[in-house]
């Protein structure tokens, strides 16, 4: 699945990031190119903003208003026991890492496994008046990329327990939803640069590397 539904408000393009232009490309083809490639999935369904579905070349249905409930939306098209989350704005993603990360969770007994890479800068907590509070210590902490791979079963029950709750909107990754109900999330390392496109600087980045 490929969340593309967002409004792209940060990179201000005039319209839905997903459909903007990249190094010849839409962003979301970057996406859909490697999921194409990679041997481990079988069947593609994309989440694009209302009215977009007939702009695109496979399965799409409208996504909602925030990522999480655009997720549940998808969701509802698959019909797989595994589902693999890739968001449109991460264009650098591979066909290797998507394999990599559905492979690893079916070997596994886990139900979820998420690419993910350790933090590299120093981290500061801000205190008062603008000034650091403290220093965090980054050992073990790990930023959160897609691709996302889960057993089906145990997202759609994770998803139902946070709407259910009341917490679904708040969730910027579907791990979450699996760990706020105990369930297992593996780290699988990306190690190769698999930026996400927020702002116009992140595009002209993007852009770059996938030239290269
Ligand atoms: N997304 C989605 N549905 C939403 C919001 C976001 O499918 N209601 C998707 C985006 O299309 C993107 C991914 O989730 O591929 C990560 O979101 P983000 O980078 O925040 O994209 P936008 O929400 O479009 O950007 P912004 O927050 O700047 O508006
Ligand atoms: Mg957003």
């Amino acid at each position: 699945m490929i969340a593309a539904a967002g409004s792209g408000q940060r990179l201000g393009a005039g319209g839905p990031k997903a459909f903007v232009e990249v190094a010849g490309r839409r962003l979301i083809e970057w996406s859909l190119a490697a999921l194409a490639e990679a041997a481990s999935v079988g069947e593609v369904v994309l989440v694009v903003p209302a009215g977009f579905e007939a702009s695109v070349d496979a399965v799409a249905v409208a996504g909602g208003a925030t990522r999480a409930e655009s997720v549940v939306a998808g969701l509802g098209a698959v019909s797989g026991d595994v589902v693999v989350i890739q968001d449109a704005a991460r264009p650098l993603v591979t066909a290797k890492l998507i394999d990599r990360v559905v492979e690893r969770l079916v070997d596994s007994g886990a139900d979820g496994v998420i690419a993910a890479a350790p933090v590299s800068d120093t981290l500061k907590r801000a205190g008062e008046g603008g000034a650091v509070g403290g220093t965090v210590d980054r050992a073990g902490l790990w930023a959160a990329q897609t691709p996302q791979a889960f057993r089906v079963e145990a997202l759609r029950a994770a998803q139902l327990a946070a709407s259910e709750a009341g917490e679904l909107a708040t969730a910027t990754d579907e791990a979450w939803l699996i760990e706020r109900v105990g369930g297992t999330v593996l780290l699988e390392e990306v190690g190769a640069p698999n930026l996400k496109v927020t702002s116009e600087a992140d595009l002209a980045v993007a852009a770059a590397l996938l030239r290269g």
